[in-house]
C-alpha cells in the first residue's frame, strides 16, 4: 500500500513541477469559494481511490506556487532539490528528535548542523549549544525564556514578580511583542527603540531608555538586535548594542530569522559583525538557505542556558544514553519533527561554499534590481544597499492596489510594506535559483501589466512618475 502511495506521490510531484513551469502563478480562489470549488468537507465514509487521487491533484494544482520564478511575496521561495529530498526522507523515517534511542544518527546530524553553525557565528564550539525550533518566532521565544531565567532564576518556578523590560527596534518582527505576552512579561513592557533612516536601531536611544527604566526601578533583561528587519532587511548594529548590554548586564539576542544566514558568506558576514558577542543567535534556514519550511536554528553561546530553561526529567522518556545525545533536554517540544535532515542534506551536498554562493546570489540579484530601478525614472526606490528587500513604487501607483491586482489576475506574487509612513512594493530576491533574467522578467511583467490595466489602476494615459 505504501509503495502505491509513494508512486502516487511521484506522479503528483511531477505534475506539480510541470505545472509550475508552464503556469507559475495560479488563479486564486476566493476564500469563500474554496469549499465550493474543492470537495474539502470530511464525511463518515471514505471516497474511492480515483476520486481521492483526483481530489489531491485538484487541491495541489489550486494551491499558490511558492517555488516558481514569479513568487516574490514572502521571505522564502524556490526549491532546493537536495533539501527537499532530505525532508521527504525525514517524513518517511518519522523519527522524533527527543532521544538518541529513537532518532539514532539523526541526533548526530542535528549536532553537526548546530556545532558548525555555532562555529560560523564565532561561538566556542565546546561551550555553545543549540536546537531547532518550529520557526523564527519560536526561536525568539526560546531566547527570551533563557534571558528571563538568567536574570531571575526563580521566575520559572514562582512566575514573574517584577516589571521586566524588553528592548527591540521599532522595525522588529512582531514575534518579539507576542513572545513578551507569552512568557508573562507583557506587551506593554516592550520598549520599541526608534530607528535611523536605514531602519537600524539608534543605540543612543537604547541606552537612554535603559537608564530611564533602571532609574524607575524596573528590571531590563532582554535586548533584541534584528539581522534583516522584516520589511527593509536592515541590520541593527550588534557590536554597539553588545557594549550597552555588557554594561547593564542584559541578554543580547540576534534575531537573524530573515538574514542571519549571511554568516555563511565571506562577502556579507560583516553585516552581523559582533555576532559572537551575543548571548543567542537565530537563523531560518528556510529563508535565505532555501530549505523547506520550517528550519529555524536557535543557538546559545552557553549551552547551560538551554538546559536550565528547557530540560525536564521524564523517566518514561529518557531511558538510555547521556543528556548530550537526548536532544529533548534542550528543546521546546517533546515530540519534535526532524528539521535537521533537510538542512544537513543540502549542506553536505553543496558544502559551506555552496551555501555561501546561495547568499551571494541573493545580494547580486538585489543589486541588479536596485540598479534597474535607479536607472528608470518611472520608479522610486525606498531601500538601501546591503539588503535583499527592494522597496519601490512604480509610476506612483498605490502599491496595495497594484500588488493585489497582480495577484488576482495571476501575474505575479509580490507584497507591499511600509517604513516610516511610506508604503511601497517589496521585492524580495531570496530565491537563489533566480538569475538576472528572472529579475528583468519581474519588471517586464509589472510594466506590461500596468500598461494593459491603466483603467483599473486609474492611471492617466502617458503618465510617468514626474
Ligand atoms: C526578522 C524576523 N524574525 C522572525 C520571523 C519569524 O519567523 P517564522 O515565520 O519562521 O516564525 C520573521 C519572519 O519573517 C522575521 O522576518
Amino acid at each position: 500500500m505504501i509503495k502505491e502511495d509513494l508512486n502516487t506521490f511521484i506522479k503528483l510531484a511531477n505534475k506539480l513541477v510541470d505545472a509550475e513551469n508552464h503556469t507559475p502563478v495560479v488563479e486564486p480562489i476566493s476564500p469563500k469559494g474554496v469549499t465550493q470549488k474543492l470537495n474539502l468537507e470530511l464525511s463518515s465514509e471514505g471516497i474511492s481511490e480515483e476520486e481521492f487521487y483526483q481530489l489531491l491533484e485538484d487541491v495541489m494544482l489550486n494551491t499558490p506556487r511558492t517555488a516558481t520564478n514569479r513568487f516574490f511575496n514572502q521571505l522564502f521561495g524556490g526549491r532546493k532539490g537536495k533539501a527537499t529530498l532530505g525532508d521527504l526522507l525525514a517524513v518517511m523515517l518519522n523519527t522524533s528528535m527527543y532521544t538518541y534511542k529513537v532518532a539514532g544518527p539523526m541526533v548526530g546530524i542535528e549536532k553537526a548542523v548546530i556545532s558548525q553553525t555555532a562555529e560560523l557565528i564565532g561561538y566556542e564550539a565546546n561551550q555553545a549549544g543549540g536546537t531547532i525550533a518550529p520557526g523564527g518566532s519560536m526561536s525568539n521565544y526560546m531566547a527570551m525564556v533563557m534571558a528571563r531565567d538568567k536574570v531571575d532564576k526563580d521566575s520559572k518556578n514562582h512566575g514573574i514578580g517584577v516589571k521586566m523590560l524588553v528592548y527591540t527596534s521599532a522595525d522588529c518582527h512582531y514575534s518579539i511583542a507576542k513572545n513578551s505576552a507569552l512568557i508573562g512579561v507583557g506587551r506593554n513592557q516592550v520598549r520599541f527603540i526608534p530607528t535611523d533612516q536605514h531602519g537600524r536601531m539608534l543605540v543612543e536611544e537604547l541606552e537612554k531608555q535603559i537608564n530611564i527604566d533602571v532609574n524607575n526601578g524596573h528590571l531590563p533583561f532582554f535586548v533584541n538586535a534584528t539581522a534583516g528587519t522584516t520589511v527593509l532587511g536592515a541590520f541593527d548594529p550588534i557590536e554597539e548594542m553588545s557594549s550597552i548590554c555588557k554594561k547593564h548586564n542584559l541578554w543580547l539576542h540576534v534575531d537573524g530569522a530573515y538574514c542571519g544566514s549571511v554568516i555563511f558568506s565571506e562577502a556579507y558576514k560583516h553585516l552581523v559583525n559582533g555576532a559572537h558577542l551575543a548571548d543567542s543567535f537565530s537563523l531560518n534556514a528556510h529563508k535565505m538557505l532555501g530549505t523547506p519550511l520550517t528550519c529555524s536554528l536557535i543557538l546559545s553561546k552557553e549551552k547551560s542556558h538551554l538546559y536550565d530553561s528547557f530540560s525536564n526529567e521524564a523517566e518514561y522518556l529518557y531511558q538510555t544514553d547521556e543528556d548530550d545525545f537526548n536532544l529533548g533536554k534542550t528543546s521546546l517540544q517533546c515530540g519534535r519533527r526532524n528539521d535537521a535532515l533537510k538542512f544537513w542534506a543540502l549542506w553536505k551536498s553543496i558544502g559551506t561554499r555552496g551555501l555561501e554562493a546561495l547568499i551571494d546570489q541573493q545580494f547580486l540579484l538585489a543589486d541588479f534590481a536596485r540598479d534597474y530601478i535607479k536607472k528608470n525614472q518611472d520608479y522610486t526606490l525606498y531601500s538601501f544597499n546591503d539588503s535583499i528587500s527592494i522597496c519601490f513604487n512604480y509610476k506612483e501607483i498605490p502599491p496595495q492596489k497594484l500588488c493585489t491586482l497582480l495577484y488576482e489576475k495571476a501575474e505575479l506574487m509580490v507584497g507591499f510594506g511600509q517604513f516610516k509612513g511610506q508604503e511601497f512594493i517589496r521585492l524580495v530576491t531570496i530565491n537563489s535559483n533566480n538569475t538576472e533574467k528572472e529579475i528583468l522578467e519581474f519588471f517586464r511583467v509589472l510594466e506590461d501589466f500596468v500598461a494593459a490595466n491603466r483603467g483599473e489602476l486609474q492611471i492617466p494615459a502617458g503618465a510617468t512618475k514626474a
